[in-house]
């Protein structure tokens, strides 16, 4: 059984903004944001996972974005160190979440960023990590060393897609979705090396955050608005649960944003 962490979105809303889908003027509307996270835990729940939760905080609407507390591999966690000061304050948070929940907390140097599972996706043994507009790419080095696992760094170049995991989706069969786009050239080369079966989502899905879904074996959460990607993943024999996202799309975020593997991966 997958063990997961959200945190509920009571103090969520769009009060700064850090990415190009965030705009003051365009707020999300709680009780939507209520309704669709609600939406999310109850999916995530049925597929029978084990839904921790975090206590969220006043004044830090983002921590809502579990995915950006760190990453989690076997019992030990490493912290993500936030590009934005309007984020840096969740960390003490997620840190000492983790620590009671029985994590070995590993933290790295504060000289470099590093936004947690959000950069930082296993496909097969091998860890994908983002870079450019968050993460650095010299954390990947450090967080290769902590975890003793082989890291492929593929650099960020289109700003809405700021994170890895609003453009790359690792499946457990081996393949992986992706918004090649998002990707400088060289980074699209290290993932083609790597990853011989990919499925390239189309423009007008990717922007409804399609690659950042929630994969539980052979189910996968993934928000509406991409009906060729559903199809693509229905052939392939995988289950697709669509849910309503707008709410947290404002803030540049979907349902992988909203969900931390408590740990991602056991024991490299
Ligand atoms: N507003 C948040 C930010 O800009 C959204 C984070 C989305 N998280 C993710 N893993 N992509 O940091």
């Amino acid at each position: 059984m997958r063990e997961l962490l959200l945190c509920p979105p009571d103090y969520y809303g769009i009060e700064y903004e850090i990415n190009p889908w965030m705009s003051r003027a365009r707020g999300a509307e709680a009780a939507v944001a209520q309704k669709q996270w609600r939406g999310l835990h109850a999916i995530l729940s049925k597929l029978n996972c084990k839904i921790e939760l975090v206590p969220p905080q006043p004044k830090l609407p983002d921590m809502v974005f579990t995915a950006n507390a760190g990453l989690a591999v076997g019992k030990q966690f490493i912290p993500s160190n936030f590009r934005h000061k309007e984020r840096a304050g969740e960390a003490p948070h997620f840190a000492s979440w983790m620590e009671k929940r029985g994590f070995q907390v590993s933290w790295l140097s504060n000289d470099y960023y590093f936004e947690g599972e959000g950069d930082a996706l296993f496909a097969g043994d091998i860890l994908f990590c983002g870079y450019k507009f968050r993460s650095d790419i010299k954390s990947h080095r450090a967080v290769a060393e902590m975890l003793g696992c082989l890291v492929v760094s593929a650099e960020l170049v289109d700003p809405r897609f700021y994170h890895l995991d609003t453009c790359f989706c690792p499946l457990p069969d081996g393949a992986a979705v992706w918004f090649p786009a998002a990707f400088d050239e060289y980074g699209q080369h290290a993932i083609r090396e790597h990853v011989s079966d990919l499925i390239d989502v189309a423009p007008e899905e990717a922007m409804h955050f399609c690659c950042n879904a929630v994969v539980i074996e052979r189910d996968i959460v993934v928000p509406e608005g991409a009906p060729k990607l559903v199809a693509a993943l229905t052939g392939r024999g995988y289950r697709c649960h669509q849910l309503p996202m707008t709410e947290f799309l404002k803030a540049g975020g979907a349902c992988k944003c909203l969900t931390l593997f408590l740990p991602q991966r056991e024991k490299i």
